[in-house]
């Protein structure tokens, strides 16, 4: 009777673990499942005409609004795309994710969280408001470094004698995360130092306030330089796998942040990636992303794929319409959504 309670017992834990394994592991699918997943979000988006350029840089008002590139990396090092994957953009905000993993893992999580904060402001990405408000009213560094004024402060972070130095580090790491070297689109840059002098407000505010601590000046334009740096689908697809596989590049397999620390930028992205409508993103798709008024989005699917999209009309809150809806179409139907569990979870515990 004892021995065949017992056996009951290890055939039970035996189930139980195996249930574990399987919703621990990725869920394999055919690539060519996933090819047409992807291949029929491009379709149904393909000719959608809504939303804009950004304009207030007269750069991007020139880009091919057409444009549309979607990119996948699964867990398995596969590349999946379906339209134009090659074509350059400036990676504009999504610069901000990869300059505060810089700042994470060369100082730790605690520097940004102490000198910037890491909560929503709610109001918009260039909102002086917003640094007002934290100051004057939150009395604290209640930001985050994916808004200008926090980004602006995470680029001054970064560590290095000269700005030539600064700017080496800033540019190693986004090409590390895209495994091939990246460059700056100069006219792009161009226009953007030619029409910043609201960001060269907030850098200024930012040292009068004292998050800056160095040249403001500097830190505005090391922050206008990283925002025009050219990407495709498919090097952004690249630097958001990157951190759904632990802060190891899928393709290079360098490991570019130490996996401790990608959480940290992962829950700053998930809180305020798109800005005034992060909450909305989230509670529709719960992946952790970063648009960019270039016309970028990613996304990350932690230990299940890294996505991208470039489209460059935007919505009123600066975020591509064609990207957001791809993403949020493939991530469902490849269960992205890492609060989406329909089996038992993994963590349980042996009763004693
Ligand atoms: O500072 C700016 O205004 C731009 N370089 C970046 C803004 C941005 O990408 C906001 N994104 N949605």
């Amino acid at each position: 009777m004892k021995t065949h309670g017992r056996r009951t017992l290890a055939i039970a834990s035996l189930a139980t673990a195996l249930i574990a394994a399987v919703t621990l592991v990725p869920s394999i699918r055919a690539q060519g499942s996933v090819q047409s997943v992807v291949d029929g979000a491009f379709a149904k988006y393909k000719n959608l005409q809504e939303g804009k350029n950004a304009d207030y840089i007269p750069a991007l008002a020139k880009v091919d609004p057409n444009l549309f590139g979607i990119a996948m990396v699964t867990a398995d090092g596969k590349v999946i795309t379906a339209g134009d994957v090659k074509t350059e953009v400036s990676i504009q905000s999504i610069s901000k994710v990869f300059t505060m993993a810089r700042v994470i893992q060369d100082q730790g999580p605690d520097a940004i969280e102490k000198t910037i904060g890491v909560d929503a402001t709610g109001m918009r990405f260039n909102s002086i408001v917003s640094v007002e408000f934290s100051k004057k009213v939150l009395g604290g560094p209640e930001l985050n470094a994916l808004v200008n004024p926090g980004a602006i402060t995470a680029t001054s972070m970064v560590q290095g004698a000269t700005s030539d130095e600064v700017w080496a580090k800033i540019i190693n790491t986004y090409s590390d995360f895209a495994g091939r070297p990246l460059s700056v689109l100069v006219d792009v840059y161009k226009s953007e130092s030619d029409s910043n002098q609201r960001n060269q407000a907030i850098g200024m505010l930012m040292y009068a306030y004292e998050y800056i601590k160095s040249n403001p000046a500097q830190a505005t334009d090391l922050y206008t330089r990283q925002c025009s740096v050219g990407v495709n689908a498919k090097d952004l697809a690249m630097m958001a796998a990157t951190l759904a596989f632990g802060g190891r590049n899928p393709a290079t397999k360098k490991q570019v942040i130490s996996a401790d620390n990608v959480p940290y930028v992962l829950a700053v992205m998930a809180t305020a990636g798109l800005y005034d409508d992060s909450g909305k993103w989230l509670y529709h798709t719960g992946l952790p992303a970063k648009s960019g008024v270039g016309g970028g989005i990613i996304a990350v699917s932690p230990g299940n794929f890294g996505i991208a999209v470039v489209s460059p009309p935007l919505d009123d809150a600066g975020n591509s319409i064609r990207a957001q809806r791809a993403i949020r179409d493939i991530s469902t139907a490849l269960h992205g959504n890492p609060y989406a569990v329909q089996q038992q979870r993994p963590v349980a515990t042996s009763g004693r």
